[in-house]
């Protein structure tokens, strides 16, 4: 509703006040609920790539899974092309959402299988969706390992995945999701268990298949660097909310929210950002007034412990934050 006020232009897909908790049991006496994503909002355009970035826990992969609609919100909406999905079909996705919005997981051994070839796993979802008939999947098959770079494609094709470099398989995850041409690529952290020398390489073939087949990519990251590479704007998650949202290049060059500031001053500290490494984020209930990075703010304001900062606009970015003042920009939650 709210991204309808502001434009009336349909996005490719539209997230909008999802709502996710989890109700959580265990050790802890306090145990309660955890709420994973909070009043997330956002859109992505083909062609365009966001990133969302935020600690270990912030609710990243929770928010990957709502749109893969592998979890159901408690409330909020999800559009594609204008269409209210869960509205539609409130259970299970159907196939046709299913070939629209694809994954690509971290973990590219765990995502393919060892007793299956290469061509196997690009096959199944070309004659699951009925993107080939069985005389023409080879040849969509080798096709498909060219556009991810993997040539001499017939090389690759009957190969295992354990006859590949982590990267290879990364590049047959990828082009496994792009066999039943979506539009929107979900990665959720696609390179963390790459090695440093051929993240770039996965980062560039994104970049490609954005320009090129105008894919829509929610790119998944701890590493504000990948994002900015990648992505126009950049969401920062925490405690699953968005407390900033803005192109990237100001996001990362000027963050404006104290929580942004300190992960990309963990950039500087070191090339690879673990913030969830250096302050893991606490478990249990939450609190459920305030702003919730208030305990550890630098420039914790008296507001900042009863009332949850409302978005406002500050320098063509979205920020939840008691230090910028509300006024014309305000935004309302
Ligand atoms: N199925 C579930 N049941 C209970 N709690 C869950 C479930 N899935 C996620 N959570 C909780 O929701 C919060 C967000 O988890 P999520 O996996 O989305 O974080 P993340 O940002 O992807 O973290 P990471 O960077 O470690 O992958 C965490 O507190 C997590 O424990
Ligand atoms: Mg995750």
């Amino acid at each position: 509703m709210q991204a309808d006020v502001k434009s009336s232009r349909v996005s490719l897909l539209e997230l909008s006040g999802i709502h996710k908790s989890f109700s959580s049991s265990g050790l802890l006496a306090k145990a309660g609920s955890v709420v994973a994503a909070r009043d997330v909002s956002f859109q992505i355009d083909r062609g365009e790539a966001v990133a969302l970035v935020g600690e270990s826990g912030s609710g990243k992969s929770t928010v990957a899974r709502l749109l893969l609609r592998l979890e159901a919100p408690d409330s909020g909406a999800i559009r594609l092309d204008g269409e209210d999905v869960l509205a539609r079909e409130p259970r299970r996705a159907s196939l046709g959402y299913r070939r629209r919005v694809q994954m690509v997981f971290q973990d590219p051994f765990g995502s393919l299988n060892p007793a299956h070839t290469v061509g196997y796993h690009l096959i199944r979802p070309l004659l699951r969706h009925g993107r080939a008939d069985s005389a023409e999947v080879r040849r969509r098959a080798l096709a498909l390992l060219q556009t991810v770079g993997l040539e001499p494609a017939a090389e690759f094709v009957d190969r295992r995945p354990y006859e590949l470099s982590g990267g290879q398989r990364q590049r047959v995850a990828i082009a496994r999701a792009l066999a039943v041409d979506p539009d929107v690529l979900v990665a959720d952290e696609p390179t963390s268990m790459l090695d440093v020398s051929i993240r770039m390489g996965i980062l560039k073939l994104l970049v490609q298949l954005k320009r090129e087949r105008k894919l829509a990519i929610l790119l998944i990251t701890h590493d504000l660097a990948s994002a900015r590479y990648l992505a126009e704007r950049i969401l920062v998650l925490f405690r699953g909310r968005i407390v900033e949202e803005g192109r990237s290049a100001a996001v990362v060059g000027a963050p404006a929210h104290p929580y942004t500031r300190a992960l990309v001053a963990a950039i500087a500290d070191a090339r690879e950002v673990q913030p969830s490494e250096t302050r893991p984020a606490p478990a249990g209930g939450e609190a459920t007034q305030g702003c919730p990075f208030a305990a550890r703010c630098p420039d914790v304001l008296d507001a900042c412990a009863t009332t949850d900062p409302a978005p406002r606009l500050v320098d063509g970015r979205r920020v939840r934050c008691h230090l910028y003042p509300q006024g014309p920009g305000e935004l309302g939650s």
